[in-house]
This record gives structure tokens, sequence and C-alpha cells, in this order.
């Protein structure tokens, strides 16, 4: 069985659903009016769990595939949760280290009417007082894929060492890098050489190559990686393993309720149908099935697809890339 490592942040996201939360409301925009001393009702709480490593390990487990998690986590009750979520779904989470002064991140995500959102963000604490990771990295080399994402504050430099680490025990690595990864271009780039898969969304991919298009940015990552993937939200995605090039549309139209989660479903749903074999376009159509069913539901793991979920058609093309040459 395919054994797959997710490394990185959790947390607790508390939705929070209300008529209230109009952004129309008295023409105005509703969240610069929340008075001071205001109490105000909310109709609808759903506790979840997220943190792009927690979703990506439980769309591996849910696919049968052995999937472990490691980071740190405090004994707050949003580390309390996050635990209880993965070992509920079946993920190893022994690597985990636990300690009182670490906490994890907590989020109120106020859903508005229209199904957009504003969040209130607590980033968590995962290093403790030292700012220094204690994790024991060696078990990396038990893997098969290791999956790093949002590694919190000075993440490249323990990216780095991740990715070394990878390389030393010949296991691969996907990259869906985050925002503060990005931030640092150079360092960034220089450790794609370690990368197997790289997947980002069209804006992300433009921090890294030029290009216009997702598929000129997804031929320009080719130089770096051997699977470069492009998404690109509801306009769809371009794939290229260097030998064929995949450009898939949209899955399916579904009214969007939350898309928490979107992109992990869609690069943790590649990788599972990926690392057993399957071929570039399966991946692609399974990595869409898996996003578009996490954005019909509220937070960012209920939507997960199970293994045997019945997929359907979509819109896919693919061509072979013999005549293109490296540039
Ligand atoms: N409105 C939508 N309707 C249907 N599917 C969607 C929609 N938005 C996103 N998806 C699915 O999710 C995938 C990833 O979305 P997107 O390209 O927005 O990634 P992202 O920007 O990395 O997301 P995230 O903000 O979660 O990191 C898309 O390729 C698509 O399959
Ligand atoms: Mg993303």
């Amino acid at each position: 069985m395919v054994k797959i490592l997710a490394i990185g942040k959790g947390t607790q996201d508390v939705f929070l659903k209300s008529d209230e939360f109009d952004p129309h409301k008295e023409g105005k925009h509703m969240y610069t009016h929340l008075p001071l001393g205001l109490k105000m009702e909310v109709e609808d709480v759903h506790f979840c769990t997220g943190g792009n490593a927690t979703n990506v390990a439980v769309t591996f487990a849910r696919q049968g595939l052995e999937s472990a998690y490691l980071w740190g986590l405090g004994e707050d009750p949003a580390s309390q949760s996050i635990l209880q979520d993965l070992d509920n779904e079946g993920v190893n989470t022994t690597h985990v280290v636990q300690a009182r002064d670490f906490q994890s991140g907590y989020s109120v995500i106020m859903i508005a009417t229209n199904g957009e959102r504003t969040i209130l963000n607590h980033r968590g604490r995962a290093f403790g007082r030292t700012g220094r990771h204690n994790f024991n990295l060696d078990v990396i080399g038990d893997y098969d894929w290791i999956y790093p994402t949002s590694l919190g504050d000075g993440g490249l430099p323990l990216l780095r060492e991740i990715v070394d680490m990878a390389e030393k025990h010949n296991v691969k690595v996907m990259l869906n890098p985050a925002g503060p990864e990005l931030a640092e271009h150079d360092k960034l780039v220089a450790l794609l050489d370690g990368v197997d898969v790289l997947c980002t969304n069209k804006e992300e991919m433009q921090m890294l190559v030029s290009g216009e298009t997702c598929e000129e940015l997804a031929l320009h990552a080719l130089n770096y990686v051997p699977v470069a993937i492009v998404s690109d939200g509801p306009n769809g995605v371009v794939a290229t393993d260097g030998k064929t090039i995949v450009r898939a549309g949209m899955y399916e139209d579904v009214p969007v309720v939350d898309r928490t989660g979107a992109g992990d479903a869609f690069a943790s749903g590649f990788l599972s149908q990926w690392a057993q074999g399957k071929s570039l376009r399966e991946s692609i159509v399974f990595a869409s099935a898996n996003s578009t069913s996490v954005v019909t539901k509220i937070g960012a793991k209920a939507g997960i697809l199970h293994k045997h979920s019945t997929l359907h058609e979509m819109p896919i093309h693919e061509k072979p890339l013999n005549q293109r040459s490296k540039e």
C-alpha cells in the first residue's frame, strides 16, 4: 500500500452562518457594521478542523492509502479536535509531537449570505517558545511520498530540511506552496529540484515562473519539476508530466457553499491517484471531482470523497508533448 506523510499546520475552523451576515444589509458592507457592545444571534455553527496538511491527510486516508500526519500540536481544545478528527479518519498520528506550550491555529469564519466569507484567524504556535521544531524528520524515510505544506513562520528553512531528507531517502515530494513560502521566491525555486509534483493555482504559479495562460505556466514549470499542475478555480486546470498535457474544464457546475479546502482537495485528490500509478488524466479527473465535492459542504473535510465514489465524465483533453523543446 502506498504510504504518504502530510506535514504542516492544523487548525480548528469554526464556521458561523447568519442572515445578519448580509453584505447588502442597509446598503452597507456587513463587516464594517459590527457595533461595539453588540450581541448578535448566529443561527448556525459548524465546528470543523482544517490546516492544509490535515485536509490532505484525510483525502489519502479516505482513498485507502496509508496516511500519516506530522506536526506539533498542543493540549488546547483545537489541537484535541484535530487529533480526534484524524484518528477517526484512520490517519496515523504517532509522529505528532504534543507539548503544552504548542497551540493550534484557530479561525472563526463568518459565511455571508452570498457565500463570501470573512475570517478571524489566530495562527497558533507549533514550535513552542524556542521557535525551533523538534520533529523527528527521519521518519520521512518510511514513506513513499511526503506532502509538506503551510509550515508556518520560518517555513522555508524547514521545507528545505524536509525536502533534503526526502531526497536522501529517495522519497517523492508533492508541493502546493503556501503564501509564506511563495514570498521567498529564490529559495523556493532553489528547492524545486527535489520536488516531483508541483501544484499551485494560476496566481501562485505566476509568482514562480513567467507565463500568461495556465498552459504556458505549466510548461515553464516543467523546467523545474517532472509534473506541474496549474488550477484556475471554476475555469479548470492544466497539468503536464512532460509526456502529455491535460487541459480540464469544470467537473460540475455546483452551488458553492464554502470554498475552504478546494485547493487541498484538488492537490491531494491528484496525488491519491498518481501515487497509485493512475494516469495523468485519471488523476486530474479525480482531483476535480474531489475539490468540486468539497466546495458543496461547509468545512474543508466534509466533502472529501471516499474510496469507490462514482465519478462522471468531464470536459478534458489530452495531447502529446513530443514536439515541445525544453526552454
Ligand atoms: N466554484 C467552483 N465550482 C466548482 N469547482 C471549483 C470551484 N472552485 C474551485 N473548484 C475546484 O477546486 C479546484 C481548485 O480550486 P482553485 O484553483 O481555486 O485552487 P486554490 O486557489 O489553490 O484554492 P485554495 O484557496 O483552497 O488554496 C479547481 O480546479 C476546481 O476543480
Ligand atoms: Mg491553494
